[in-house]
């Protein structure tokens, strides 16, 4: 069936077509009867504008607005009406959400092609009721291991653990990538204010040397400790510049026993982590049902809890927890993530919108986009199901962003006047870490007036209208040829979170509510969101190429293009 798919037809005409006679897979959501009642209401929402909506009913923002202590999800900014979410809950039912919800919980194997089970929520139990996983509770360990991070950052901290030379450590470099990089870094730098100012915490994930370099560069390797973060531990790039960081270290230390007080490890494979020469003392271990890109509340987060304290880390735990205890008890039409993963279902899968946009006006959150677009697309970036069907529908979006107002004067003209329907969640704090209130009150003025210009638009009449108020010169096809320009369609959906503080608590709830988000869209497309079988083959190929590239020689026959560039290479290098 695959094959005969692919041959037939290319990959995006597979993933664009919602109904064709040979794709029908049982369990797949577009062979659900609620599936083309949604299409046959997109064909009529199509041509239902926001602003109408808007004007015909009054209580809208209070309707479509949920708030969960200090967070407010408004989500009226959307092309929906009661009947569309009815749809979308009906939807969300006939996937048996709230089943599969509870098995994740319950520690059932859900990600199949792993067989494992999933299990980030037992991180931040803070209610620490059993959680078992093959009838063992699990919460031992992961109190365990949390117990012995308290341990370690608060004699990191105090100044009680020193380096091989006897100084005090002034500065933590995390060695990892993607889950075990993206996460800690983002929340070090989103909770900035937390951190101690005398134990700055780096990050080093790329395998090009400049990451290393350039970070080391000031840096005194007397007072300096590595957290090498690898779930594996045979991560090409950690490995390699985890290797070049202890030659940096024995430059000048001279002595291998300097390692043990300058190395330690996060790692599920402990093997491998004694085979690199990091004492078993120095591991922070976690476990195979913690997926990399959710390992955030795991030993992973050791970084986090060295930079803020471990009670400011237990916070963010709670904050996740919370949400935890929401996703799984409240109903669905109140369900803050239920409501964002549908929402996004709703446009991706009937819009046929293929990206989707991350906004936080907060400097802090810089890198939240980059965090959860590994979250989101390397969990649903899928073209299979769960049965080993390909799927006959768009899976997860393209999920980009970058901190408001920087985006606005790079890419928000395309999601303004552009052809492609982009939804976007905007994100902001209503109080500032700092003192300035009129840098904050621009900040979070531009925030409120973008989702209303995505919302409102500006007709060409208006435009018309505002250009002779100005006083334009211009009559006739030159006036109307500038209002068209000028003219905004609208209608551009987005959802807002504004909180009071970015507290680490409220962070940690942000964050679930996304992953949370991830696996409700998961579980309706009927895919697996806890592997990531796609990064596979280009490290396979990069393997050989490498050892082609060592050898001189090409070892196996490649197309042109590759042979070109691996030739050019070796000539040149
Ligand atoms: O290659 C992708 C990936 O496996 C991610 O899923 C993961 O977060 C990252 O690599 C790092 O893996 P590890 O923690 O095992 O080094």
């Amino acid at each position: 069936m695959f094959l005969f798919l692919y041959k037939k037809t290319d990959l995006k005409d597979v993933i664009k077509t919602p109904f064709t006679c040979e794709n029908l897979t049982m369990n797949q959501p577009n062979q659900l009867p609620v599936w083309k009642s949604l299409v046959k209401h997109h064909s009529h929402m199509a041509h239902v504008h926001m602003r109408d909506l808007f004007k015909a009913d009054p209580g809208r923002f209070k309707r479509y607005s949920i708030t969960l202590d200090d967070i407010l999800f408004d989500y009226s900014k959307n092309r929906i009406t009661d009947e569309t979410l009815a749809l979308l809950l009906e939807l969300a039912k006939a996937s048996h959400l709230e089943e599969k919800r509870d098995d994740m919980f319950l520690g059932k194997r859900i990600n199949l092609t792993e067989n494992r089970a999933v299990l980030h929520t037992a991180l931040r139990n803070r209610s620490n009721h059993p959680v078992l996983l093959d009838g063992q509770d699990v919460m031992p360990d992961v109190n365990r291991v949390l117990d012995s991070m308290r341990v370690f950052t608060q004699k990191v901290r105090s100044g009680e653990w020193t380096g091989f030379t006897g100084k005090k450590v002034t500065d933590v470099v995390n060695i990892g990538i993607g889950g075990s990089d993206l996460g800690p870094r983002m929340v070090v730098k989103a909770l900035t204010p937390y951190t101690d100012p005398t134990l700055r915490v780096h990050f080093i994930s790329n395998v090009d040397e400049a990451d290393l370099v350039e970070t080391l560069r000031p840096l005194d390797p007397e007072t300096t400790l590595f957290c090498v973060a690898s779930k594996t531990f045979t991560t090409l790039e950690t490995m390699t510049n985890a290797h070049s960081a202890k030659d940096w270290l024995l430059a000048k230390l001279k002595d291998p026993a300097a390692i043990a007080k300058h190395f330690v490890a996060i790692s599920t494979n402990i093997e491998k982590v004694s085979a690199f020469g990091i004492d078993q003392q120095n591991v922070f271990e976690f476990w195979d049902w913690v997926g990399g890109r959710y390992s955030i509340w795991s030993s992973i987060g050791l970084p986090i809890a060295l930079g803020i304290g471990m009670d400011a880390f237990e916070s963010m735990l709670a904050g996740a927890h919370r949400v935890d205890q929401h996703f799984r008890t409240a109903p669905l039409e109140q369900n803050i993530p239920v409501l964002m993963g549908l929402l996004g279902i709703w446009y991706d899968n009937f819009f046929r919108a293929d990206a989707y946009a991350i906004l936080p006006y907060d400097q802090y959150l810089e890198f939240l986009s980059s965090y959860l677009q590994q979250g989101d697309m390397e969990s649903n970036g899928k073209t299979v199901d769960l049965d080993g069907d390909p799927v006959s529908y768009s899976t997860g979006p393209i999920i980009f962003g970058q901190p408001g107002t920087n985006g606005q004067h790079a890419f928000y003209q395309l999601m303004h006047q552009g052809s492609a329907l982009i939804p976007s969640d905007f994100l902001a704090a209503v109080e500032s870490h700092n003192q300035r209130t009129e840098h904050h009150d621009l900040l979070i003025s531009n925030f409120i007036a973008q989702t209303e210009a995505l919302m409102i638009g500006k007709t060409t009449a208006e435009a018309k209208a505002e250009l002779i108020a100005q006083g334009t010169t211009l009559t006739g096809e030159a006036l109307d040829d500038l209002a068209a320009a000028k003219t905004f369609a609208g209608n551009r959906p987005s959802n807002s979170f504004l909180y009071q503080r970015l507290t680490p608590q409220t962070l940690g709830s942000l964050i679930a509510l996304y992953e949370h988000k991830i696996f409700v869209q998961g579980t309706v497309w009927h895919i697996n969101s806890f592997d990531q079988m796609g990064v596979e083959l280009g490290k396979q190929l990069a393997k050989t190429i490498q050892e082609e590239i060592e050898s001189r020689n090409l070892s196996k026959p490649h197309d042109a293009s590759t042979e070109g560039l691996l030739n050019r290479y070796i000539a040149n290098k």
